[in-house]
C-alpha cells in the first residue's frame, strides 16, 4: 500500500475515534508522510486573496492591536501594487485542472477584491473545490446569487465573534446584522444544502457566559455548524525564540509572526475556556458545535499558560499544502507564522516550486528538529475540528 493510501485510511479511521486515539493516529500518519523530502501533489492550496480588510478586529495578526498589515502596506504603497491579478491567478490554477486539490481562500477580507467571485468561479471551473472565511460584510446580492451557483464551493465560514453586542464591539456597529443576513441569503438560495454555511468564532473572554446564547442564535439563524477556534497567539519570549530559530536554520530575519504577539492569558483563563466550551457543547447538543481543537481541561490550561505545550507534536503541512500570498510569494506556513519562501508564482510554476531545493530544505529542517517555537499555536496543527 502506498503511504498516501495508508494516510487516507488512517484519516478515515481517525474521525471515528475519541480525541486521544485521533492524536495517536495523526502522529502515525504524519510520520509516514514525512519520510521523503519530495512530496506528492499538495491536497490543499491556501490562496491569500488580499491583505486588505475593512475591519479592525483586535486579536487579528493582520489588522489587530499588534497586526503587521499597516507596516507591510506602508512599505508597499500603493496598497494594490503587488497583488496578483485575476489573469495571474488563472495562470497559476490552469495546470491544476481536474486535480484533487482543495482551495481555501483567506485574507485580509477576500471580498475586498472586487473580482473575488470571478476567482471563485474560475477555480471551480477547473474542477477544484473551494471554501473560504469571510467577515460577511462586503457580500452583495449579485455576489450571493452567483456564489450559490458555483458547484465547487463546499463551505462558507462566516466569522461571528459573539452575540450582536459583543460581535459589534469587536467588528463594528451593525456588522452582526449584516453578516447574519448575508449568511441567511445563502441559506435561502442554496440547493441540496450546498454550500455548507458555518459560523466561526474566536473564543475570547468577552464570550465567557455567552457562548450558549451565541450558538443558539446561530442555530436559530439556520447555520449548519458552529466552530470555535482557540486564540492563535504567542508571547514575547516565544516570538524571540522563534525568530532566533529561523535565523539559525535559514539565515533570515523573520518577523512575520509579530502580529500574533499577546500576553499569556494564564491557566485560570484556560480553565474558563474549557468550562465555557464544554458546557455549551452539552447545552446545544445535538446541534453541531465543534472546537478547533477540542482540548481536555488539562490541555486547555496548558494551551493558555505554557507556550511549550503542543496539541499535535508534528506538522505535515509542508507535505500536504501550500500557501500563495497575495503578492504571489509561495510559503508553506499560513497566517504569517513563518515567512520562509520557496519562490513566487510570477517567476516559476507552482508545481515546480512545490518540490524545489528551498522546499526540500524546509522539510528537512522540520524533520531534523520538529516544530519551531511559534508553531504551537499555528492553525495548521490546531484547526482540527472535533
Ligand atoms: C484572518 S481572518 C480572514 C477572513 C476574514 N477577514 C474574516 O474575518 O473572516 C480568518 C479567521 O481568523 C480568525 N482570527 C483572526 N485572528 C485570530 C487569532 N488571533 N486567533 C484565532 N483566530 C483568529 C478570524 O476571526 C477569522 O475567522
Ligand atoms: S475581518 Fe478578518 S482580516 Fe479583517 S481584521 Fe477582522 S479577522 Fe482580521
Ligand atoms: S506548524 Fe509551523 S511548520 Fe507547520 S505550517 Fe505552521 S508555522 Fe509552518
Amino acid at each position: 500500500m502506498s503511504s498516501g493510501g495508508l494516510a487516507n485510511r488512517i484519516g478515515v479511521a481517525s474521525r471515528l475515534l475519541p480525541v486521544t486515539g485521533w492524536r495517536a493516529l495523526n502522529d502515525l500518519r504524519e510520520s509516514r508522510l514525512h519520510s521523503s523530502l519530495e512530496a506528492p501533489l499538495f491536497r490543499e492550496i491556501n490562496l491569500e486573496m488580499t491583505i486588505v480588510c475593512n475591519l479592525r478586529c483586535p486579536f487579528c495578526w493582520w489588522w489587530g492591536t499588534n497586526g503587521v498589515a499597516p507596516k507591510i502596506i506602508r512599505e508597499k504603497q500603493p496598497l494594490w501594487k503587488d497583488q496578483l491579478t485575476f489573469e495571474e491567478i488563472q495562470k497559476v490554477f490552469l495546470p491544476l485542472k481536474g486535480k484533487k486539490v482543495h482551495v481555501y481562500l483567506s485574507g485580509g477580507e477576500p471580498f475586498e477584491r472586487k473580482d473575488a467571485i470571478d476567482i471563485i468561479e474560475f477555480i471551480s471551473s477547473m474542477g477544484l473545490t473551494v471554501s473560504f472565511t469571510t467577515n460577511g460584510t462586503l457580500l452583495t446580492d449579485p455576489i450571493i446569487e452567483r456564489l450559490v451557483k458555483v458547484k465547487g464551493v463546499t463551505i462558507v465560514h462566516f466569522s461571528i465573534d459573539g452575540p450582536q453586542e459583543i460581535h459589534d464591539s469587536i467588528r463594528g456597529k451593525g456588522n452582526f446584522a449584516t453578516t447574519i443576513a448575508n449568511a441567511q441569503k445563502i441559506l435561502a438560495l442554496r440547493e441540496n444544502r450546498r454550500p455548507q454555511v458555518w459560523a466561526n468564532s474566536v473564543i475570547t473572554n468577552a464570550l465567557f457566559g455567552k457562548t450558549t446564547e451565541l450558538v443558539r442564535t446561530i442555530e436559530k439563524a439556520g447555520f449548519d455548524r458552529h466552530v470555535f477556534q482557540h486564540l492563535w497567539f504567542a508571547d514575547r519570549p516565544t516570538l524571540d525564540q522563534h525568530k532566533q530559530a529561523l535565523m539559525d536554520d535559514f539565515g533570515i530575519v523573520d518577523t512575520a509572526a509579530e502580529g500574533h504577539l499577546m500576553e499569556l492569558p494564564g491557566k485560570e483563563y484556560g480553565r474558563k475556556v474549557y468550562e465555557e466550551l464544554e458546557g455549551t457543547r452539552r447545552a446545544v447538543f445535538p446541534f453541531q458545535m465543534w472546537t478547533a481543537p477540542r482540548l481536555s481541561l488539562e490541555e486547555s490550561e496548558k494551551y493558555y499558560s505554557d507556550m511549550k505545550f503542543c496539541v499535535v507534536k508534528s506538522c505535515g503541512k509542508p507535505w500536504a499544502g501550500i500557501n500563495i500570498k497575495a503578492d504571489g510569494t509561495v510559503e508553506f506556513c499560513p497566517d504569517q507564522w513563518i515567512a520562509y519562501s520557496v519562490g513566487n508564482v510570477r517567476e516559476a510554476p507552482l508545481l515546480e516550486l512545490w518540490n524545489n531545493d528551498a522546499a526540500k530544505k524546509f522539510r528537512s529542517k522540520l524533520n531534523e528538529h520538529g516544530l519551531w517555537p511559534g508553531c504551537v499555536h499555528c492553525c495548521a496543527i490546531n484547526w482540527r475540528q472535533q
